[in-house]
């Protein structure tokens, strides 16, 4: 057996007839610049997420970027300066950082909660007590886990921050029954292949119910001006391509069968591995979507147990191996008031193993027999 995160390939013989009748129409169109499918697609998204506006995009990264951008722009500046500051997470990908930068401000670093690894609210309050240069926080739903919403929308509502989820991992997760990507001024969606709903190249997407920052998010799109030939601001080409919109639109009507199968195998791993003391199982929090299935490996045997599964012909990921105040790039240009032990820890004991819904129970029992093997030698 050969077993892979995601069988991309076994998706789309899947779902094949839906896929290929989507581009097809688009041959015939040839309306390749936001033709109908980009519209339809943001609809249809709308009525998915209940939000007034959905924005497609060319990336999930610059989906972050656009909404910093409009949300400077929104209190009457182009880019945010660097005294302004933006807490997050070290242990996210990149791109959540690094859209900060690019938006113009300073990322704060602050610590984790070990059970969930997503942003800990209570780093945040520590944080804000006598700082005043806080813009705004983004909040990212790591491996489709949702942060408490609850507590982060507090600590806005009392600081008066901005929030923009970072929902790159977390398509259709929800929070208390209310979808990801909807609690705060705005939402950041990604359509990397790999995401939950993922597209057949790049793509992203700006949900919000805030009908400014919607606008200027629509124009940094297309070059940063209502008309794109006597522009306002600096802006970007940013649209999502008609192929990938007619793609998406296609996947979409698959991603909550998907999100329910992530699930599942999600609970049979956890069940298997539930009585393994050298390992710890990701937590069930409702409306979690399991962009990944994560685990801690305990004793410094995480790197020893993907050699072991490797050569079990089974994939797994370090998501990720190195938190982001340790990278060159956020050197000198972010801060990290503490040294996030939590994040750090983490980065040193996560493995995420293969979550690809249409595995079938041979696959996912092959994986669990082999964890178990590794772990009881
Ligand atoms: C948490 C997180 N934020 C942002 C991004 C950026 O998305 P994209 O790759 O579509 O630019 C990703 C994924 O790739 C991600 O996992």
């Amino acid at each position: 057996m050969n077993i892979q995160m995601l069988n991309l390939q076994r998706q789309y013989q899947y779902m094949k007839n839906d896929i290929d009748q989507a581009i097809k129409k688009c041959f015939e169109h040839q309306l390749w610049i936001l033709g109908p499918e980009v519209k339809e697609f943001e609809e249809k998204c709308s009525e998915f997420f209940k939000v007034k506006n959905c924005i497609s995009c060319s990336s999930g990264t610059d989906a972050i970027v656009l909404a910093l951008r409009a949300l400077a722009i929104k209190n009457g500046k182009e880019f945010f300066s660097p005294e302004d500051e933006i807490i997050t997470t070290p242990f996210t990908f990149t791109a959540t950082g690094d859209a900060i930068l690019r938006a113009g401000a300073t990322p704060v670093f602050v610590d984790i909660d070990p059970t969930s690894f997503n942003i800990n609210p209570n780093s945040i309050l520590k944080y804000l007590k006598n700082k005043n240069n806080v813009k705004g926080i983004i909040p990212v739903h790591l491996y489709g886990t949702p942060c408490n919403m609850d507590a982060i929308m507090e600590i806005a509502r009392k600081y008066n921050l901005f929030v923009l989820e970072d929902v790159a991992q977390a398509f259709g997760g929800a929070w208390k029954n209310k979808k990801l990507g909807t609690f705060g001024n705005a939402a950041a969606l990604s359509f990397f292949p790999s995401k939950n709903l993922g597209g057949y190249g790049d793509g992203g997407m700006v949900i919000t119910d805030d009908n400014d920052i919607a606008e200027i998010v629509r124009y940094l799109t297309k070059h940063g001006g209502k008309d794109k030939y006597n522009v306002d601001h600096i802006g970007y080409n940013a649209r999502l391509d008609t192929i990938q919109a007619a793609i998406l639109l296609a996947k979409l009507r698959y991603v909550e069968d998907f999100n329910w199968r992530r699930l599942s195998i999600a609970q049979r791993y956890s069940e298997s591995f539930k009585s393994m003391t050298e390992l710890e199982i990701p937590i069930m929090i409702e409306g979690c979507v399991f962009h990944q299935y994560t685990i801690r490996v305990k004793n410094g045997k995480r790197n020893s147990l993907q050699e072991f599964l490797k050569q079990k012909s089974i994939s797994t990921m370090v998501y990720y191996p190195l938190c982001l105040h340790k990278m060159k790039v956020f050197e000198g240009r972010s801060k990290v008031p503490e040294i996030p032990e939590k994040a750090e820890k983490a980065s040193q004991e996560v493995l995420s193993l293969p979550i690809e819904p249409l595995m079938t129970t041979e696959e996912q029992d092959y994986v669990i027999k082999s964890v178990i093997e590794f772990l009881k030698k």
